[in-house]
């Protein structure tokens, strides 16, 4: 079977949302100032979602990656490779991957983490599709993880306020239609410096001085001309125009990132689908976070074409065009 296709999805947040207001309370008691209206004008983030310290990337994954597999009807014995998009490993390793194996039961086939940061889903979708359109596997399980708010510095609300903790999955299949129609990626390391986090994260926690730091307007250009020229590319590929998208599913960073990239492409936003309100910035999680909750509430449907995006740290991003065929 020469394509591959998405047949379910799902997903995990820890516990009850944290608001604009009840975060910038928790963040005065620390002498940090900040307010609702700031968040909610600059970034479109009305709420997020904040793991306690006993709840790790591979426990939502796991959590994700079961309502995954219940969607598409299988079973652990059906999946012979994991892959988790995470740059908050539980630990060096084993794998996040190997974790969520051993979580979910499932006892066959390769497990591995992928690094690259808020692009690490679309890079685990298309990697999952190579491997099946290889004929290497026949039903991945592709998960994207995150517990940002252990690597924020909580005293700078430049960054503490932009990200969330979640999980997404997507069980990928060998099929006989084409679902996934094509896939673009990119990095430029000489953009290493504008958003990174210099240190290390061990059994879910910060060493050292591992924080976050960022140039959120070098990131705002950049991400806004990164994600206009990879959706035309990877449509170009697949000799689509942007008129055939169904549903654009950019990365969840910032409201007007995704104001802006679907201006310049000129899908309306109400093709777009956006969950930066409801879960702030989760990373590899967002996208399919995103996926998940707009297939669950009925908007996405077999037949629709789906634009998905990263971008992030490394500098890296990417693209995954899908047709649903569930
Ligand atoms: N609350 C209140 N005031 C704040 C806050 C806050 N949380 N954060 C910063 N400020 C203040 C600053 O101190 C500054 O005050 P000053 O003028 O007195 O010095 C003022 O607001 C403006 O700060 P800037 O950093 O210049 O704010 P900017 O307008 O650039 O907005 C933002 C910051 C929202 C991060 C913007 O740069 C942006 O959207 N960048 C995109 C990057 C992004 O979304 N990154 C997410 C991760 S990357 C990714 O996923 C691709």
């Amino acid at each position: 079977m020469p394509f591959s296709a998405i047949v379910g999805s799902g997903s995990a947040l820890p516990g009850d949302p944290v608001t604009n207001d009840q975060l910038a309370q928790q963040l005065a008691q620390k002498g940090v100032e900040t307010s609702d209206a700031w968040i909610r004008e600059r970034t479109g983030i009305c709420q997020r979602h904040i793991a306690p310290a006993e709840v790790s990337s591979s426990d939502l994954a796991a959590q994700a990656g079961a309502r995954a597999l219940e969607d598409a009807g299988l079973t652990a014995k059906d999946i012979d490779l994991v892959i988790v998009a995470t740059s908050t490993p539980d630990m060096i390793f084993p794998s996040t991957a190997c974790l969520v194996q051993k979580k979910l039961g499932i006892e066959q086939g390769a497990a591995f983490d992928l690094q690259a940061v808020c692009s690490g889903f679309v890079y685990a979708l298309s990697t999952a599709d190579l491997f099946i359109r290889m004929g290497k596997a026949r039903n991945a399980l592709v998960i994207g993880a995150e517990v940002f708010s252990r690597i924020l510095d909580w005293n700078d609300r430049g960054t503490c306020v932009l990200f969330g903790d979640g999980a997404g999955a997507m069980v990928l299949q060998a099929s006989e239609e084409p679902g996934i129609l094509g896939h673009v990626l990119q990095a430029r390391g000489e953009y290493e410096n504008i958003l990174r986090t210099a240190g290390t994260v061990s059994h879910g926690l910060a060493q050292g001085h591992p924080f976050l730091t960022m140039d959120g307007q070098a990131v705002f250009k950049l991400a806004v001309e990164v994600l206009e020229s990879s959706a035309r590319e990877v449509l170009s590929q697949a000799r689509l125009t942007t008129d055939q998208v169904d549903w654009l599913i950019p990365h969840q960073a910032n409201i007007r990132i995704l104001q802006f990239t679907a201006r310049r492409l000129g899908i309306p936003l109400d093709r777009v689908v956006v969950t930066v309100d409801q879960h702030g910035n989760t990373s590899a999680a967002s996208v399919p976070l995103a996926f998940d909750q707009a297939r669950r509430d009925g908007r996405l449907k077999a037949g629709q074409t789906v634009l998905m995006q990263g971008v992030g740290g490394g500098f890296t991003w990417g693209a995954v065009l899908a047709r649903l065929t569930r």
